[in-house]
């Protein structure tokens, strides 16, 4: 030990400026974080909330399902009704008032006193596809509820000038309807009065569901849960990748110039039911063949599309460029009665058709169903194309996105241990649908894409690195930091700040 002659003579500060000290220790380590530079570089990061909670909340909510052994979680499941009690205890432990809206949307708002200003809105869907990895979606909701929880315990949701709120959208991957967006397309005020009147497989309409749920259920009610414009400033989501882009570039972090448009529609093809054994090849209608013909169809459609558009119009005019982003999927496919030794009635299947140029994808859609009708009548099937969904190619906000990808660019660049060169944030357009592309259509949009393992997603395959996690959580912590906490301190934060001075003199 120092001989006492060696030591600093000492202060001894006044009661007021120590417990001025003592408050401000509180704010500063209330997250329990290492101080700077310590323990593996948390210090300043709040690496315990925006990487290690975030992660454990993450897997708790993975877990909540209405699958035995997968993860399914779809509109207003029982799975989602118990998510839903979860996400709203988060979204109370980060200072948020709390409230579900008349589609299930689980609201969390912080509201500073005498502001004016329009909200800054944060989401993405709590709703899961069948067999679901546990990323998509809930990152971009728990990011968002930690990021306000580091604002909370570091005094700064006191200092927000304008309100900001997370919203957990209640559907968005479309499973259970069929019609994507439910949630966020409620909140933009674009659902058409007829939702209601749409049914699950099980036959149980909108409408349905969201009484047996103690909803409203009318379209009125629904109506409630549109914001006006004009008390919305902007849109922010955090999203996982889903593709390969960024694990390539070595980046965690990305900003979404825009999102490709589709279109869902379900083909239904019916034959004559008939016994396996006795009817003869020549004399069959057979669904299964026919659907099947239409598959590879719709491959070749969309891989060389245009060796097979025929019309003047619209073929030979579709450059490399403008099929930038085409990509055509079957992903369902039923069958009636599904007996090995019964010739099908019925087959019907999905068909999802997406990309980057809306006139590329309408005449894909109307060249495919011309396709289905003709190759129906040559097989002797009735067949009947029905639209499901419709979304066009959305673009992200260039002024929100520069400032996301500033915030990016500065939160990968004080990371711990990053491996690449603090350059420029890439820039990267989705495929994938977002509540977004809904949102879009009340205000303006910007998304923070995180890296994924493999491009892998919609399967429980999905990965995102626990400190890519923690990056996309400091990183919407700095963007609402720079854009909606006032750099003022207030008054008793003022006083802290004075007392510090004084004690450091
Ligand atoms: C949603 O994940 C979609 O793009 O289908
Ligand atoms: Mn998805
Ligand atoms: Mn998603």
């Amino acid at each position: 030990m120092a001989p006492s002659s060696l030591r600093p003579p000492r202060h001894h500060p006044s009661p007021l400026v120590v417990l001025a000290i003592a408050v401000l220790l509180v704010l500063r380590t209330a997250d329990g974080l290492p101080e700077a530079g310590g323990g593996g570089g948390g210090g300043g990061l709040y690496r315990e909330i925006l990487r290690d909670e975030t992660v454990q909340r993450l897997k708790e909510l993975g877990k909540i399902s209405d699958g035995d052994g997968y993860l399914e979680r779809t509109f207003l499941s029982p799975a989602s009704i118990r998510a839903t009690g979860v996400i709203v205890s988060w979204m109370k432990d980060a200072g948020l008032t709390t409230w579900v809206d008349q589609m299930g949307n689980i609201h969390g708002r912080y509201e500073p006193a005498n502001s004016t200003r329009d909200a800054l809105l944060i989401g993405s869907h709590m709703d899961t596809v069948v067999d679901a990895g546990m990323y998509d979606g809930a990152l971009g909701i728990i990011s968002a509820i930690s990021a306000l929880k580091v604002l909370k315990v570091t005094g700064k949701l006191q200092r927000l000038t304008r309100p900001v709120e997370v919203i957990a959208f209640s559907d968005e991957e479309g499973i259970r309807f069929q019609t994507t967006f439910l949630g966020s397309a409620a909140v933009a005020g674009t659902l058409p009065e007829s939702i209601l009147q749409v049914s699950d497989k099980s036959g149980t309409t909108l409408q349905d569901v969201l009484k047996m749920n103690s909803f409203e259920a009318t379209s009125t009610a629904i109506s409630q849960a549109r914001y006006n414009p004009e008390s919305v400033g902007s849109y922010v989501e955090v999203h996982m990748e889903q593709g390969p882009v960024l694990e390539a570039l070595h980046y965690p972090l990305g900003v979404v110039k825009g999102i490709a448009g589709q279109t869902r529609l379900k083909v239904i093809v019916d034959g004559s039911q008939g016994h396996a054994g006795t009817v003869p090849m020549k004399l069959r209608r057979d669904p299964m063949v026919a659907a099947a013909e239409l598959v590879v169809t719709l491959e070749r459609l969309c891989k060389e599309p245009n060796s097979l558009l025929t019309y003047d119009e619209e073929c030979s005019c579709f450059t490399e460029e403008s099929l930038a982003g085409l990509v055509c999927t079957v992903g369902e496919l039923n069958t009636w009665p599904s007996a090995s030794n019964v010739i099908p009635g019925q087959v019907n299947f999905t068909v999802d058709i997406r990309a980057m140029d809306d006139q590329v994808r309408e005449t894909i859609v109307t060249s495919f169903s011309r396709l289905v009708l003709q190759k129906c009548d040559d097989r002797l099937v009735d067949c009947k194309v029905e639209h499901k969904h419709s979304a066009a190619a959305t673009h992200c906000d260039p002024e929100l996105t520069s400032q996301l990808k500033r915030a990016a660019r500065s939160t990968v660049s004080a990371m711990p241990g990053r491996t690449v060169a603090a350059g420029e944030t890439p820039v990267l357009m989705s495929g994938a649908g977002h509540d977004a592309m809904a949102m879009a259509r009340l205000t303006k949009i910007g998304m923070l894409f995180v890296r994924c393992r493999g491009g892998i997603s919609h399967s429980p395959e999905e990965s995102v690195m626990d400190n890519d996690v923690w990056a996309a959580g400091l990183a919407l912590f700095n963007f609402i930091d720079q854009n909606a906490v006032s750099e003022e301190l207030d008054a008793g934060q003022n006083v802290v700040a004075v007392a510090l001075a004084v004690a450091e003199s």
